[in-house]
């Protein structure tokens, strides 16, 4: 995600501009941009790295002449964080910037076009097809060229646009990404979110999916997607700013927990086309597929947890043999790899010591490396033979949630795609997977309808100490998440244990009222399950059980209880680790704990 902010009035823009997009660059920061209509033309100023350097590039606006212009800071998605990569982009002939939000998803098929008209490219990014379309359809009307433009774009988008020959107007163009428009005194904005708008004004008006706006110092004009123009009603803000960052969450780590329906649905939608997993990013030959003698995949954290999952999906789903590393031991341990072994590594941040370190250890062996991370260009995705990222865009909290979701569903995405090619999956189980996949945005929105439930049941739940996470092969893999987010927010101590391991010395902790999570919802290992909540009750253990909506077998034996949405086996791990997030969270909150920043912890370990 992205941010983008404009400004019309009559005092300078730049500084306008740049103090808006202070306000976003929690949306991203990995490069940033200005474009200003000023002495008779529009100048640009783009920077990467954090939006600092843009400020000191333009003596933080002071340089930069004109009373309308427009910004953004990038979350790079297409094309690495590069000055050229950066917003704005201009049209050839220098009528038009564009700054934009969104993916534009049919971008390389107007980029063709939009070349064999002769239109020079200067970027790799999806958005500078906006611009020389505005272009190629100018012809004086500013309001019909937008139209015209925005009637070829497939995808999502939020688009700021200056024209040279309209020097006091912005148009801001809404669907699918958000954009919102500030109502001054004399002069008008717009921005992706509130936190830029509320430092001037707090009467806004939300545009919808479909709607554009002209925005002139003292006017501003909202259209449908028609062009017929609509009324729309202001809205006042009454949020502070801290409240406006969070889009009006109590913390980050709850905001993201809400954000990933769509965090899933941008790593998966761009993936799955005509019904078959079509991942970008990976050139691995077919023979050297077929050799391969086993998958390592290498992680830390919560990473490694996603892994764990990953490696029943793949090894269920593909036979090969897979084995899943804690990075910081992999580096140390000379590990036997080789040209035949496929190393995935996976990072929310891309940047962690150890897991770059386990990395080159690999590569120095021979391995071809899968990275599945989350920032772009980031140095594991740049050491990397195949790159997959998750797009779910700039996660704050340092509990990642939506990092690691994103995550699991690559992994599953991966492993249905290694299967087809491998020849290992029939196309009846390949359909049914895609379609379960496809289907996780809402089954995940489902779980996040668990979130009163969760919060009920942390307020039970939140004095106890060393909580036990059991649970099963999948589960299993569930539970060692769930545990961690426990532990790290809450400080509360807590374990995950294979179930079946209990009886092997673990049993003896559990005493009268030892809380004890379950996760039941491997319907191939529910009577087990049963069997060890059982044991732990009969020693006194409080249980909360996690099973399959509608599976009433769980009522007859734990204490409480949390019904997560149907799916197929393989998918399953997505709906049952968000009520553990939830969970983890409200227990936090009960306990006052600072649950963005935890501490001792930091978002990125780029130190060992
Ligand atoms: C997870 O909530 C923690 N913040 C931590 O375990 C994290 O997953 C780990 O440090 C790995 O970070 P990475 O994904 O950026 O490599």
């Amino acid at each position: 995600m992205c941010g983008i902010v404009g400004f019309t009035g009559l005092q300078a823009a730049a500084p306008m501009l740049l103090e808006g997009l202070k306000r976003l660059e929690y949306r991203g920061y990995d490069s940033a941009g200005i474009a200003v209509f000023g002495d008779g033309k529009i100048r640009t100023e783009r920077a990467t790295g954090r939006l600092e350097n843009l400020c000191i590039q333009t003596q933080d606006g002071t340089a930069v002449p004109g009373a309308c212009g427009i910004g953004h800071t990038r979350w790079a998605t297409h094309g690495a964080p590069t000055e050229y990569n950066a917003h704005p982009h201009l049209s050839n002939d220098g009528k038009f910037a564009v700054v934009h939000n969104g993916i534009i998803e049919n971008y390389a098929a107007l980029r063709e076009e939009l070349m064999a008209h002769g239109y020079v490219f200067q970027s790799e990014t999806d958005t500078e097809v906006v611009a020389h379309l505005l272009e190629m359809y100018y012809h004086g009307d500013l309001k019909s060229a937008v139209m015209k433009t925005v009637s070829r774009l497939e995808g999502s988008w939020a688009l700021g646009i200056l024209c040279a020959d309209y020097p006091d107007r912005l148009v801001a163009v809404r669907y699918a990404s958000p954009l919102i428009l500030g109502i001054g005194v004399e002069e008008n904005y717009f921005a992706s979110d509130v936190t830029a708008l509320i430092g001037h004004t707090r009467n806004v008006v939300y545009l919808e999916d479909g709607e554009f706006a002209e925005l002139s110092p003292g006017k501003i004009t909202v259209y449908d997607c028609v062009g017929a123009e609509c009324k729309k009603t202001p809205v006042r803000v009454n949020w502070s700013m801290e409240a406006a960052e969070k889009g009006g969450y109590d913390h980050f780590m709850l905001k993201e927990i809400m954000e990933q329906p769509r965090a899933l649905k941008a790593a998966i939608e761009p993936r799955i086309k005509g019904g078959r997993v079509v991942p970008d990013g990976i050139e691995m030959p077919q023979q050297w597929l077929e050799g391969i003698s086993r998958i390592v995949i290498t992680a830390c954290g919560s990473a490694y947890h996603a892994g764990c999952v990953g490696r029943y999906v793949i090894e269920q789903l593909c036979r090969v043999p897979v084995q899943v590393e804690v990075a910081s031991e992999l580096r140390y341990r000379n590990p036997i790899i080789d040209e035949h072994v496929l190393v995935i590594v996976i990072s929310q941040s891309g940047e962690t010591a150890d897991t770059i370190a386990a990395m080159k250890e690999c590569k120095a062996r021979g391995a071809r490396t899968l990275a599945i991370v989350n920032v772009v260009n980031s140095t594991i995705a740049k050491l990397a033979d195949d790159v997959m990222y998750t797009w779910a865009g700039p996660e704050i909290a340092v509990a990642t949630t939506k990092g690691y979701t994103t995550q699991v569903a690559v992994l599953t995405m991966l492993a249905v795609y290694l299967a087809d090619r491998l020849g290992r999956i029939d196309e009846a189980e390949y359909q049914k997977l895609v379609a379960g996949i496809s289907a996780l945005p809402e089954r995940c929105q489902r779980s996040i309808d668990l979130n009163p439930h969760m919060d009920r049941l942390a307020r039970k739940y939140h004095r106890h100490n060393a909580l036990f996470f059991i649970g099963r092969n999948l589960d299993y893999a569930v539970c060692l998440e769930a545990s961690l987010k426990l532990k790290e927010i809450s400080y509360l101590h807590s374990e995950a244990y294979a179930a079946g391991e209990l009886k092997h010395g673990t049993i003896a902790l559990i005493e009268e009222g030892r809380p004890v999570v379950a996760l039941c919802c491997h319907d191939a290992l529910f009577d087990k399950m049963m069997a060890n909540i059982k044991e732990v009750k009969a020693r006194g253990a409080q249980v909360m059980g996690v099973a399959i909506e509608g599976d009433r077998r769980i009522l007859a034996e734990a204490d409480d209880v949390v019904f997560v949405p149907a799916a197929d086996p393989m998918l399953l791990p997505i709906s049952e680790v968000i009520p553990m997030q939830l969970f983890a969270y409200y227990v936090a909150k009960e306990n006052g704990c600072d649950i963005d920043k935890p501490k001792n912890l930091a978002k990125s370990v780029t130190v060992e």
